[in-house]
């Protein structure tokens, strides 16, 4: 469901930045720039830097930066189709999808189905206050002891018992009654009958980060089974993706410190009635990395939180493998247990919220948490601990907590450093990523200073001749040079559409540095600093070929022919 090109370019070629960010963060202007306080980061005098030119805006204090897109995804904390939907709404545009890759979206009827949820979700508010069974229900929720507030801040409903509950309100509209069912909130039998998937249920609204309602909870009031029923996989609704409460997490803290993960519905909204306002729920399976990356970048630190049983420690083993491989250096994941037979509803009624925080406060780290499970694993079996250790910490990426569990595995088999372990086992280190910005050596190689200015100014690429020379020039950053020649060559971009068009690059956040750093030339010297980077560069091809060609034996009649007129050419140069 890929969205066009075109149409993401077209976005941000119609979206001021300036004006996006001054709706949510005045700007004063200062020469070519707006400023102000950086909504990223907490300071009293303005390192925020928005420019209209570029239609970038950069911190010089925290380094946040980005196009209009990254604005509403850090700003709005929106995925990136998300933040593509919310500028394109601004701009009264609908986001046209490409057939073909991946599984196709039919927008049309994800609208349907996002109205239609809605439309159930007030349905199930209403008959809380006014079935006439209500009275049942009211009466659960004080044997659960749930607040009105709390109720409301969830939207917390009622299913009623009966088979057509919902379904009657839609008896004359097949077309509703179909998308219904394609949404869950519909049965059909065999003899294609439909009916209501909910009945008699106490019904949590699952919300995307958009506040979308996209899937329902249903518990029965008393002792039933299943105890809960939930909304099946659908169009919109990807159990592996969603995180119950993030939604009403993120409402009441932007920025949170730390972010709870729990097993159940009714812990987060125990939690949250009682204070602790930043839990979630994974909806009835295992953490996936889907839930925990979206987990880490919402929060500075994860507190995944379980009972203490063997099934509890089992869970949190299993979250624990799924959240390695995908940690970042900054990125903070703990493991809490609570006593035996409670949950963390029954908990915090009991000890209340302060004393809940205190436990939240004494969770294990990471590392504590992994080394405790693999000696009550593997006992006094040195060997076998080792080699499970060294297996999982293989796949980290952050080199900083694979360095820590290194040296914490080391002083746990008696060596002296995380050296010695590393040769003793054969430890193969993680790669160096090939992203950053040395890759161009030195800060002011011609190579560098062209693609900045390129970058920064992509009109200076716009008509540009092809210069087949280039293409064949050894040299670290040469492709990538090429690559926005080509793209600017034929097209009129902005830095913001040009620096889009490699999101997904893996020198994307190279391009960004060199977006931002100033190179500087001043406006009026641009172009022909722009052709000296190319004259530089031509020049250097010339070099290559000569040494290459020089070293060449036999030569072909052309490669003499050329041999010979490099000579004449690198002599002229040299006078
Ligand atoms: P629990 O059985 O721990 O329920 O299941 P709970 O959240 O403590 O609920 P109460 O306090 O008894 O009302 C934890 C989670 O597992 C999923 C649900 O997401 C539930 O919140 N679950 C449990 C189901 O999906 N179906 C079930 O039948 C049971
Ligand atoms: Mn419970």
């Amino acid at each position: 469901m890929a969205i066009p090109r075109d149409f993401i370019n077209e976005l941000i070629a119609r979206t001021d930045i300036v004006d996006l960010i001054d709706r949510k963060v005045p700007l004063k202007k200062a020469g070519k720039n707006h400023t102000a306080c950086c909504p990223f980061h907490s300071e009293k005098s303005p390192s925020f830097t928005v420019s209209r030119d570029k239609q970038f805006y950069h911190c010089f204090g925290c380094g946040a930066h980005g196009n209009a897109i990254d604005f509403v995804m850090e700003y709005d904390r929106l995925e990136f189709v998300d933040a593509i939907e919310e500028l394109a709404g601004q701009l009264g545009l609908e986001v046209p999808r490409e057939k073909g890759t991946g599984k196709r979206v039919d927008h049309g009827l994800s609208r349907d189905l996002y109205e239609l949820m809605d439309e159930a979700n007030r349905y199930f508010q209403t008959q809380l206050r006014q079935h006439s069974d209500k009275q049942k229900v009211v009466d659960y929720l004080a044997f659960r002891d749930l607040s009105d507030e709390v109720v409301e801040k969830f939207g917390i409903g009622f299913a009623p018992d009966g088979w057509d509950g919902l379904l009657s309100r839609y008896r004359q509209n097949q077309d509703a009654q179909d998308k219904l069912l394609t949404a869950g909130m519909l049965i059909a039998n065999d003899n294609g009958k439909r009916y209501d998937r909910f009945r008699d249920r106490l019904m949590f609204p699952i919300r995307d980060r958009r506040g979308r309602v996209v899937g329902f909870g249903g518990r029965v009031l008393g002792d039933g089974t299943p105890k809960y029923l939930n909304s099946p996989e659908t169009p919109i609704f990807h159990k592996g993706n969603e995180l119950y409460g993030l939604y009403e997490l993120k409402q009441q803290h932007r920025d949170p410190q730390h972010v709870l993960i729990v097993e159940g519905y009714m812990d987060v909204v125990a939690l949250a009635q009682f204070g602790v306002d930043y839990a979630v729920a994974s909806l009835g399976t295992s953490t996936t990395a889907e839930q925990f990356q979206l987990l880490v970048r919402s929060a500075k630190e994860v507190v995944c939180c379980y009972d203490g049983d063997n099934a509890g420690r089992e869970a949190a083993w299993r979250a624990l493998e799924t959240a390695l491989p995908l940690l970042k250096p900054g990125d903070t994941v703990k493991f809490m247990f609570l006593p035996q037979g409670e949950d963390p509803d029954t908990m915090v009624r009991q000890i209340g919220k302060q004393a809940f925080e205190q436990l939240i406060e004494q969770a294990m780290g990471l590392p504590e948490f992994l080394f405790d499970t693999l000696t009550r694993t593997h006992g006094t079996d040195k060997g076998a601990l080792a080699k499970q250790a060294i297996a999982l910490i293989q796949k980290i990426q952050d080199s900083v907590l694979q360095n820590l569990l290194l040296e914490n595995l080391a002083h746990k088999l008696g060596m002296n450093s995380a050296d010695d372990l590393k040769k003793k086992l054969g430890f193969v280190e993680q790669k160096a990523k090939p992203l950053n910005a040395k890759g161009l050596q030195g800060r002011g190689t011609p190579l560098r200073l062209a693609i900045a200015l390129l970058v920064q100014a992509p009109q200076l690429g716009y008509g540009l001749p092809k210069q087949p020379a280039l293409s064949k020039i050894q040299l670290t950053g040469i492709d990538l040079f090429n690559s926005l020649l080509d793209i600017t060559r034929d097209k009129q971009l902005n830095s913001a559409q040009l620096l889009e068009l490699y999101r997904e690059h893996q020198q994307h956040s190279m391009l960004i540095k060199l977006a931002q750093w100033d190179h500087q030339v001043a406006d009026e010297n641009q172009v022909s600093e722009f052709k000296q980077s190319l004259l530089w560069l031509s020049d250097k091809y010339i070099e290559q070929r000569y040494q290459e060609l020089s070293l060449k034996q036999p030569l072909s009649k052309e490669e003499k022919v050329q041999l010979l007129k490099l000579i004449t050419i690198m002599k002229g140069k040299n006078k």
